[in-house]
């Protein structure tokens, strides 16, 4: 078997055993079944680096990092000498002699963390990279189907809106295949990639159609921030198109859970009635998201990993 990664960066950084590994130990720390001083000796420093605005991914890991009795440190990237012209990289090298062993970060520049796997200067957690992937999140949503017993193998998840633009959609499209379970994006044409990423995945602009083999429902935010001035605008029918409300989930006879990753834009993508409903599992998802990222922790502290923050050797002349 793999060592776990020193840098996950993507879903397809993990092996499936990995995955499967993450799911049982995120339940373990779930229903209390493990002590959780696992550093007892050894106390680990985390920081989070976010370059980019955050509710639940930032907090999420501060939450999981302080039950783990780690010692954490909020970078506070404003604030920083990012803003003299400093690079990431050498941030990050700064952030290793000062300590630090190991460092989420959130970014809006994609594969930021790619040339970083290289000669890590510590272990590495994408929090989502610019437009493509945000792994944490596709597997606290994958925890979440599994804790709430929701069947994958065979069936199908709509993901509906701007998929393009979402990370988050980029990594369940590597993740839930791997479990059995195929996946139709749905949106506008501008919303939807040129071609499907897998096999597993196809494209459809009609959710009324697709509404009856669907089986649950991730929607999705428009993310506006990632258009880059394309001056899409397509807020004026979406809502009536791909928004999603209890009168069209009631239009059909079977329970299709909804999932969110947030923040939602409520009347546009979803309406206030099905966030309070018993469809919605958006603070499910927010909920486990503390026990999966804990297990992406220990796992990662723990992989033995003696290559990570060899950038520097000082010689001294004889
Ligand atoms: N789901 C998610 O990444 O939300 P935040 O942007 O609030 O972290």
């Amino acid at each position: 078997m793999h060592h776990f990664p020193s840098v996950f960066e993507v879903i397809n950084d993990l092996s499936i055993e990995q995955i499967e590994g993450l799911l049982i130990l995120s339940s373990k720390l779930k229903n209390r079944q493990l002590e959780t001083n696992f550093f007892a000796n050894s106390v680990p420093f985390i920081a989070n680096v976010f370059l980019e605005n955050s509710t639940r991914t930032k907090n999420s890991f501060a939450i999981a990092i302080t039950k783990l009795g780690c010692r954490y440190l909020d970078f506070n990237a404003q604030t920083s000498s990012l803003k003299k012209g400093e690079s990431l990289k050498e941030t990050l090298r700064t952030l290793s002699c000062q300590g630090i062993d190991l460092c989420i970060i959130r970014s809006s520049t994609s594969n930021i963390l790619k040339e970083l796997k290289l000669n890590p200067p510590m272990k590495l957690i994408n929090g989502g990279d610019g437009l493509n992937e945000h792994p944490t999140q596709a597997l606290l949503d994958l925890f979440t189907m599994k804790e709430l017993s929701l069947p994958l193998d065979c069936k199908k998840i709509a993901i509906i809106g701007d998929s393009l633009h979402s990370r988050v959609a980029h990594s369940l499209c590597q993740l839930l295949p791997l479990f059995g379970c195929s996946v139709v994006l749905i949106g506008p044409p501008e919303f939807l990639p040129n071609s499907p990423p897998n096999e597993s995945v196809t494209l459809s602009n009609n959710l009324e159609k697709e509404m009856p083999s669907i089986d649950y429902i991730y929607t999705l935010r428009i993310q506006k921030e990632r258009h880059q001035g394309q001056g899409l605008d397509t807020e004026k029918n979406y809502h009536e198109l791909f928004g999603m409300s209890m009168s069209k989930l009631k239009k059909h006879q079977k329970f299709i859970p909804v999932f969110h990753p947030g923040p939602a834009n409520i009347g546009v993508e979803i309406q206030q009635d099905i966030i309070d409903s018993t469809y919605y599992m958006g603070y499910e998802q927010v909920k486990n998201s503390i026990y999966m990222r804990m297990a992406i922790i220990i796992t990662m502290l723990q992989n033995n990993d003696k290559s990570v923050g060899q950038f520097h050797e000082t010689i001294l002349p004889s």
